[in-house]
């Protein structure tokens, strides 16, 4: 088989931790494969070592290889930096740079871990959403932006919330296609009632679904019933797409459904490219204390394979490992009950490398 270069960038925080944890689960599938892992440099770290959040170096390294693993940018270091020298520009140029205009990111609740949610227990257990959001455009890069001082005095800032009907399209088939897969229903969210790029959204969405989705169910939401939604019965979902910006806040919303934002993997998808990674930042205020949890990130490297690397079995060992963990009863700080023991980072990679092998 030939060999699959996998591009590593533990950036900054935790990242450093729970990427070393993902490692393990690498070595372990690299017996079985044949993998190239090449680490590189992003986010602040890359910062002081380069001057730039994103070294040409590495988006070069990400367009050779068959998938990047990312584990977390930014830190409190780095807040008084300029704008465009911040670690969170690393990230939204990679994601620029390599094409990832498709995030997928699941929500689904651990039966093992239905009591950790802040939420009932029946509320959310069985909740399986997969919010598809919008990756690099929408007000995230829309021209133009900045901070201005007026005549007058004042300051000024402004973005621009932006969107081209290829834009959409594309998003939109991702979302159907995914939902095919899926329960097929697709609940797109904007707030067309306000946002006239959102109202185009909307229509481009409708039409797509008319012209090649027949099967499957097309419902819109304006986004702040979509977050109320959300808590007050977020089983009605299957896939939700929405807008970049939108889908940063709700995935957030959505990941502590399942009881800790530290079990949440995702996938950011172009037609050439793809990079996965946890949907937690860098944590600083647990970074280099081994409390954060990897199962994120082991859960990216199972999304990583099947996805990316034609490793679907793979892939279901790694997700089986996770739940053979919890089954154990083995908790990070995150994850842990009041007065349940807990483990560190490097525990909890070593317990699902040992239940791999
Ligand atoms: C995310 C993060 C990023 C985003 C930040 C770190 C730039 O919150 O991936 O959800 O806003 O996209
Ligand atoms: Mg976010």
């Amino acid at each position: 088989m030939s060999t699959k270069t996998i591009l590593v960038l533990p950036g900054d925080g935790i990242g450093q931790e729970i990427i070393a944890e993902a490692r393990k689960v690498l070595a372990w599938a690299g017996k079985r494969v044949d993998l190239n892992i090449v680490e590189g440099l992003i986010g602040g770290t890359a910062y002081d070592l380069t001057g730039t959040p994103l070294p040409e170096e590495t988006v070069i390294q990400g367009k050779e290889a068959h998938a990047v693993l990312l584990g977390a940018v930014g830190g409190t270091q780095w807040e008084s930096l300029d704008y465009s020298v911040r670690p969170e520009r690393g990230l939204l140029g990679i994601r620029k740079e390599l094409g990832l205009y498709c995030n997928l990111r699941p929500a689904k609740v651990y039966p093992q871990l239905a009591d950790a949610s802040t939420l009932k227990k029946e509320v959310v257990s069985g909740i399986d959403i997969m919010v598809v959001r919008e990756l690099s455009s929408g007000i995230y890069f829309g021209e133009p932006k900045g901070i201005e001082t007026l005549p007058n005095g004042q300051r000024r800032g402004f973005n621009t919330l932006t969107y081209t009907t290829s834009e959409i399209e594309r998003i939109a088939v991702r979302a159907f296609e995914t939902a095919r897969k899926r329960q097929k229903r697709v609940c797109s969210v904007d707030k067309a009632n306000v946002l006239e790029c959102t109202e185009l959204w909307r229509q481009v969405v409708t039409e797509v679904h008319a012209k090649s989705y027949p099967d499957i169910e097309l419902s819109h939401m304006y986004v702040d019933n979509a977050a109320m939604q959300l808590i007050r019965n977020p089983k009605q979902f299957d896939v939700i797409v929405t807008t970049n910006m939108f889908g940063d806040i709700l995935s957030d919303a959505a990941s502590m459904l399942t009881g800790s934002i530290g079990m949440l993997q995702s996938a950011s998808l172009g037609d050439k490219c793809a990079l996965y990674e946890p949907i937690h930042g860098s944590a600083p205020d647990i970074a280099g204390k081994g409390l954060a949890n990897p199962l994120a990130t082991i859960l990216s490297v199972a999304m990583m394979f099947r996805h990316s690397l034609d490793m679907p079995q793979e892939a279901q060992m790694v997700e089986e490992a996770v739940s053979a963990v919890l089954d154990q009863g083995l908790r990070t700080a995150d994850i842990a009950m009041a007065g349940e023991p807990t483990i560190g980072t490097a525990a909890m990679g070593d317990a699902v490398v040992a239940a791999l092998s």
